[in-house]
């Protein structure tokens, strides 16, 4: 029996490629940096299924390039640099890696705040440099954690789970969110929900975790910073362009808000300028889901459900169900 044939666009751990290799004519990109644009338009050609990440845009322009494709499976939870509904025209199936990073994600958000408000980096900084001779009371000042107000935007799973590290260190937790929880699962949180603009005045500490759509994007923008407090941290692990990053250098350089942290970029690789001059933010290079549990365990799910979209299984973690109701109403 002739085998489906898959694009793999990444290098991805062994356990992944174990369960792909027994069923799939597998073409492999196996480099640690993004395969070339027109490179990845010639071999999509001829495949049934892609496994790519979220460096790839899978558009219409690819989707016309690749008539036979059937499945697009993403090492991600987050499916924003996806045309889901041009795919769902196609019938091509998509899924995704939602749940296994939830902790590891939240945990990530966490030691921003923490680093952000205790000044970890600067601190690490300053050691290597050899500029440390003496306590000092008055050095490095940063801003406690505990008891302080924590506002979360986007209140889903990596939202709610930020919120139980939080009440850890006691502290007040508001979210905002397109939904309202019910009460009883407020209560069992014990997180508030607020509007927006309250959350944003009120919060010491406020949190991005929504998804990236037309409704979210630069939803962190001049005015929304200038609602924060003046001692205020903004955490941003979730999507880039959220938060409108020139509005947040000028805040950050005019002392607008204290500090940031943030773990994606607006034009991700690249950072705005001036953004890497300032002191008072924290920076990573998309690292939240990034640890050797994890990855492995996105890894599997995300070879899973290419496995299962592409043998007619109801693959777990469908992003577009509808394109198999309509299959089988026979649309
Ligand atoms: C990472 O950002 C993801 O969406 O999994």
């Amino acid at each position: 029996m002739v085998k489906p044939r898959i694009l793999i666009t990444r290098r991805i751990p062994e356990e992944a490629l174990a369960l792909l290799r027994p069923g799939f004519e597998i073409d492999h990109y196996d480099k640690p940096t993004p395969i070339p644009r027109k490179l990845l338009l010639a071999k999509i050609k001829d495949k049934q299924g892609v496994l790519c990440i979220l460096t790839e845009k899978i558009d219409q322009e690819l989707l016309e390039a690749a008539p036979a494709l059937r499945a697009v499976s993403t090492y991600s939870v987050g499916f924003d640099h996806i045309d889901v509904k041009a795919c769902t025209e196609r019938g091509v199936l998509v899924t995704n890696t939602p749940g296994v990073l939830t902790e590891t994600s939240a945990d990530f958000a966490w030691a921003l705040l923490m680093a952000a408000a205790r000044r970890v980096v600067e601190g690490d900084r300053f050691m290597r440099a050899g500029k440390y001779k003496a306590w000092d009371p008055m050095m490095m000042l940063g801003t406690d954690v505990h008891g302080k107000t924590l506002g979360i935007v986007g209140f889903g799973r990596i939202g709610q789970a930020l919120a139980r590290r939080a009440s850890g260190f006691s502290m007040r937790i508001l979210y905002h969110d397109t939904q309202r929880m019910f009460p009883e699962v407020e209560k069992q949180i014990g997180a508030q929900y607020a509007e927006l603009d309250t959350l944003l005045s009120q919060s010491d500490f406020i949190s991005v975790h929504a998804v990236l759509d037309a409704s979210t994007r630069h939803l962190i923008g001049e005015k929304a910073l200038s609602l924060m407090k003046s001692s205020a941290y903004l955490i941003n692990a979730a999507r880039g362009p959220i938060v409108d990053e020139r509005a947040l250098v000028k805040a950050l350089k005019k002392g607008r808000i204290r500090g940031a942290a943030l773990d994606v970029f607006e034009h991700e690789p690249k950072m705005a300028p001036g953004l890497s001059k300032l002191s008072n933010v924290v920076l990573a290079p998309h690292l939240s889901s990034a640890s050797f549990e994890t990855r492995i365990k996105m890894g599997g799910m995300a070879a899973q459900g290419l496995v299962d979209a592409l043998s007619g299984r109801h693959p777990a973690h469908l992003v577009n169900p509808e394109v198999l109701e309509r299959a089988s109403a026979g649309v």
